[in-house]
């Protein structure tokens, strides 16, 4: 797994929650739905032109600005400003999911010429809210601060109720993960081992044939969920990413309808071949 922990920070609960209230009161941004289904839900804080809503990530000269929006998170600022190296940064969201919300397994940056440096800082979350990384499933626990790298298949999604809040960070591509830090940073970079789900049960026969035989009812408006369907058992039994796909191929490429094979096709376009163009899903 290319996904490593940098550190853990302190997170004042009250604050934060204080905060995640201005956020879902303010509503979120209209941004990546193609990727996800259910409440997976994104805010752009910090971007290029400081402009409430611009939350599609952009590879542009200088560093990002705050948001007349993040004004509000006074809170979520600093930990920004005080700990890492503003400079560098070209954006800041702020991501929730829960209530099963989930982004299925795909590529970072494959629209992009060389991408970013990618750091979550988990603000709030539960041991239901799940990542994966190729064939590992992963939790990251409130304070962490991860580099994910993008270019393995990924994926994510969020059981529990209330689910998690994270900042997205992404950094300029060129720099060490060491100068992403500011000097005054109180991140502890101690070895932290990270929390890896290992006890996947292996995924029955009887079970792929089911999700054949509901492949065949599909139609291009409900592909998204039955996609959903086996992304959700990626995270539950021993169904690695190059099987997810390999299963998706058989039901869909050649669906009867030919509306869902052409869905699927530009979907599958999106999230591991070409990357993210507006419209194209
Ligand atoms: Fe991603």
């Amino acid at each position: 797994m290319k996904a490593k922990i940098l550190g853990k920070l302190s997170i004042d609960k009250n604050k934060i929650k204080n905060e995640i209230s201005v956020i879902e009161e303010s509503g979120f941004d209209d941004a990546y739905k193609e990727y996800s289904i259910g409440k997976w839900r994104t805010k752009s804080i910090w971007n290029q032109n400081g402009i409430n809503g611009e939350a599609i990530s952009k590879e542009y000269c200088g560093h990002a600005k705050r948001t007349f929006f993040s004004n509000q998170l006074t809170y979520i600022n600093e930990i920004i400003s005080k700990n890492f190296n503003t400079k560098y940064i070209k954006s800041v969201r702020v991501l929730n999911s829960c209530e099963n919300g989930m982004i299925f397994p795909h590529k970072d940056y494959l629209e992009f010429k060389k991408g970013f440096n990618r750091v979550h800082v988990v603000l709030y979350t539960d041991k239901n809210c799940l990542n994966s990384e190729k064939d590992t499933i992963y939790h990251m626990r409130a304070g962490e601060v991860w580099y994910v790298d993008g270019s393995n298949i990924h994926s994510a999604m969020s059981l529990s109720e209330k689910g998690k809040f994270t900042l997205i960070i992404d950094f300029c591509p060129d720099i060490s993960l060491e100068k992403i830090f500011s000097r005054n940073s109180s991140v502890v970079k101690d070895n932290i081992e990270p929390f890896v789900k290992y006890d996947r049960e292996p995924l029955s026969e009887d079970f792929i044939n089911s999700f054949y035989l509901i492949s065949k009812t599909a139609n291009e408006k409900m592909l998204p969920n039955i996609m959903g369907i086996l992304n959700y058992w990626h995270f539950y039994y021993d169904l690695s990413h190059k099987d997810y796909f390999k299963i998706l191929d058989k039901a869909f490429l050649n669906h009867e309808n030919i509306l869902v094979s052409k869905k699927y096709k530009s979907s599958r376009s999106m999230l591991i071949e070409s990357g993210y163009v507006m419209g194209q899903v």
